[in-house]
Parts: structure tokens; sequence; C-alpha cells
């Protein structure tokens, strides 16, 4: 195959490099395409655009492939630990017994949040999103915790790692406890990373609080499928504040924010209140497929389609499997997961849908189980940002060690007005 690609336009040919990834993937370099043409290329969303060059996680999206570092999703969900996984996602190996001691113990003892940052949380009204609250407290984070957060700092860099993995899930639980108006419940060490997050969100000072090994393994599982996903669009967020050289924390916080979104990590918010409008609704299932194919209708069926994946989302095909399971055992029988599986039935038959390669991606079935967990519905994004957060880490520190890293600045191509003179405003139509 050709490792040239040519541009032919007015006469002129520019010559571009093609390069091959591992995986056989290909890429034509313009990184001189305006210098030597003056084009620029136009490509809304990024699609067909390459940003990076990275080693941490591989998709094929016709394949339905997911892999970490080279390990398939299937074997970390059934093999790993949260922890492991995310040691993977941000050094590169699975750790050996003593890396993983180290790391855990490392992240144990950062859990805790300094005690002058509370008021931080009671500052919020209490119908606060959670994805507010801990987008706005992670960036917060960086004015109490000053000594160690400069992103050209290898040792800062790792200081910020652990501090980071080790503060959210007390950040969010404290949003949660703060929504419920409940006290806020101090991180424990005699528990695990899963264990210490489910306690700070369910338990209460009054009486003990018994872990479910269930909802524990369950909740492990979608962490670990959450964990990272390349170039979406939250972790692109991450990467561009970071090429600013703004620190981890400010990075993350803005990470959150893309993430919040409905057509990305707010999706699994969504879809539990489409289900439900659903199950409540007179309308058929049908109807509302009907609307969601409507171009004039801005209904969509959230929990469908997505960029890469043209097939059967890895990750959905997982948590619907463990999904039913899950839901019996703590809740019995749940007719939105009933709605969700007709739902798909129907969806998966309909021309529209197979001619345009939507399927379930992840967010259509992780809100069932959450549900299930007793976790409110405004929760779920914060839970899909827990999960994500260390392959965020791992896209942030990649990203400040890449050599070809420049600041993200895209072109555009200008379409307002010509050069036009300033009108006095008593002189205005
Ligand atoms: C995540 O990028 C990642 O990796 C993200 C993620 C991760 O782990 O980080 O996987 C997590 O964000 C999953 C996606 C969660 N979002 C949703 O479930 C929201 C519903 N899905 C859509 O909004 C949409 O599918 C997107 C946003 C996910 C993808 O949008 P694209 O790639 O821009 O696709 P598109 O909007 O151009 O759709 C192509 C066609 C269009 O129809 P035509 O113009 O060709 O006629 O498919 C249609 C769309 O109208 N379409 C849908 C649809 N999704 C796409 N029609 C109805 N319902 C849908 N859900």
């Amino acid at each position: 195959m050709s490792d040239q690609a040519r541009i032919d336009l007015d006469g002129q040919g520019f010559e571009a490099e093609v390069f091959e990834g591992t995986e056989g993937e290909r890429a034509v370099d313009i990184s001189n395409l305006r210098a030597n043409t003056g084009l620029v290329t136009y490509d809304p969303g990024f699609g067909n655009t390459g940003a990076v060059k990275s080693d941490i996680t591989f998709i094929n999206g016709e394949e339905a492939i997911l892999r970490h570092r080279g390990y398939s999703i299937e074997e970390l969900s059934e093999h790993s630990t949260f922890i492991e996984t995310s040691y993977l996602l941000i050094y590169g190996e699975l750790p050996t017994a003593e890396q993983l001691e180290g790391f855990r113990n490392n992240i144990t003892r950062h859990t805790l949040l300094r005690e002058d940052m509370k008021p931080f949380f009671d500052a919020f009204p209490p119908d606060a999103h959670p994805m507010a609250i801990l987008s706005a407290a992670t960036s917060a984070l960086s004015t109490f915790y000053q000594d160690h957060y400069d992103p050209n700092d290898p040792h800062d860099v790792e200081v910020s790692t652990y501090r980071l993995m080790a503060k959210l899930p007390t950040v969010a639980a404290f949003a949660y406890k703060r929504g419920i108006g409940q006290p806020y419940i101090y991180p424990r060490n005699d528990l695990d990373y899963v264990e210490n997050f489910l306690h700070m969100l369910f338990a209460v000072p009054a009486e003990p609080y018994d872990l479910d090994p269930d909802v524990v393994t369950a909740l492990r599982t979608l962490l670990i499928l959450h964990a990272d996903h390349e170039q979406n669009c939250s972790a692109s967020t991450v990467r561009l504040v970071a090429s600013s050289q703004s620190n981890m924390f400010a990075a993350i916080s803005a990470g959150i924010g893309a993430l919040w979104g409905p057509l990305h990590g707010g999706a699994n918010q969504r879809v539990v209140e489409m289900l439900e409008e659903m199950r409540d609704s007179e309308e058929s299932t049908e109807r509302f497929i009907e609307r969601a194919k409507d171009k004039d209708d801005p209904f969509r069926l959230s929990g469908f389609g997505h960029r890469v994946y043209k097939n059967y989302d890895p990750r959905a095909a997982i948590i619907k499997n463990k999904a039913n399971q899950v839901i019996h055992k703590l809740t019995g029988d749940d007719p939105l997961f009933e709605i969700a599986a007709k739902l798909e039935e129907t969806v998966l038959s309909d021309d529209y849908f197979i001619e345009r390669r939507l399927y379930p991606n992840v967010d259509f079935y992780s809100g069932l189980v959450y549900r299930a967990m007793g976790i409110p519905v405004k929760m779920f994004p914060v839970l899909f940002a827990l999960g994500r957060l260390p392959g965020w880490i791992a896209q942030f520190r990649e990203m400040n060690i890449d050599p070809d890293k420049r600041i993200g600045r895209p072109r555009q191509i200008y379409t307002g007005p010509p050069l036009r003179s300033y009108v006095p405003v008593d002189q205005r139509a």
C-alpha cells in the first residue's frame, strides 16, 4: 500500500505522508497542508480527523472491539478490578502484586477532603445537579492542594493522579449527601475503592451499613466498562485543556462538563427518563420510534447510536448480560428493563436503524443497573465520570509527554460579513 497521498488543486500538487498504526489504521499527515497549499480541511465533529497518536485504547467500531493497552474489555471486566484497570490505563502495564498494593495504598491514603472544603458543598442549593458540583469541586481541589499540581513536574503529576483518583469518589458522595440533606460520610481505609464509595453514598451515622456483595461486584464491573474510550468528546476536552499546560484538576473538571451532555455521558440519565416516559405514556413504543426517525422531531432514542461503533457496543452487551441478573436479584423484575429489551428488539429490526447501523451503546442498560442499586438518576452521569476518571488521567498524562504536542487551536472557514465601516448609533436604522 502507498505511503504517500497526493492532493491536486489548481494545478498544484501536495504530497502527504501516509502512516499506519498497530492495528492497520492508516492516516494522512496533513501537518503542513496549509503552509504548502493555503488549504485547511473541514470536518465538523472531527469524525475523519485523528488528533493524536495514542497507546492507551484501541476501538474497532465495525467489529465491536475495545481494548485497553492491548487487553480486551471482555477479559478486563471478567478478571480485573477497577484499581488494577486504572493502573493499566495510567502506567501502560498490568501491575505486579507489589505495584498494585502501592498504587492502592497511595489512593487509600488520599481519600479525605480537607475539612475547610466541606462548606463548599453546603454553598450549593439542595437541588443542584451533582455533575455541576463534581466539576466545580474538581477544579476547586487545586486551591485546597496547591503544593503539587504543576503539570510539568512529574512528581506533581503523580501526586495529582493519586489525589484525583482518591478524592473524586468522596466529592461525588458528598454531592449526593448534600442533595438529600444527610450528613457527609467520611471515607474508610479498611474498605476497597468500590466498597468505600458505596459506604460513603449509602451509610448514615446512626447505624452500620451492610455492603451487598452483588452491588459491589456490579458497580466494579460498570466502572471498568467506563474506564476509557480513546478520543471521545470528554477525553478530547481533557486533552485540549492539557495542551495549554493547564493543570490536571482543571482538565478533568472540563472533561466532566463535556461528559454531562445528554449526547455523551448524560445519556444514561436520559435513557431512564425516556423509558419512564414510555412506561407512563399513552403512546406506544412504536410511536416513540417513529418520532425518533422524524427529522422534524428533536426526539432521539437515547442509548442508541455511536460515532465509532457501527455494531453492538461491546460494553452494552456485557452490561445487558449482567443487568438482568443484578436487577432481578436486587429489585425483582423491573418493567423498565422489559420496555428496554422490547425497544431494542424493535429498533434492531427497523430499516432506519439498520441502514444507519444504530445499536445500543454503553448508556442504554447501565442506568437500569444503577437504578436497581438505589442510585438516583441524577447521579448516573457522576458514576460514568468516576469510571472514566482513570482514562482521562491516562489521556492527560500521555498528552503531557507527547513529542508532537502543540496547543490545540483548530482553524475555521469564515462565512460572516465582508469588511464594513462603523456607523454611529444615532445614524443606524
Ligand atoms: C457515549 O465517543 C464515545 O466513545 C462516547 C462514549 C464513551 O464511552 O466515551 O461511548 C459514551 O457518549 C455514548 C453515546 C451516548 N449518547 C446517546 O445515546 C445519545 C443518542 N445518540 C445520538 O445522539 C448519536 O448517535 C451520537 C451522538 C451518539 C452519535 O452522533 P453522530 O456520530 O454525530 O451521528 P449522527 O448524529 O450524525 O447520526 C447519524 C444518523 C443521523 O440520521 P441521518 O442524518 O443520517 O438521516 O443516525 C441518526 C441521525 O439522525 N441517529 C439517530 C440516533 N443516533 C443517530 N436517530 C435516532 N435516534 C438516535 N439515537
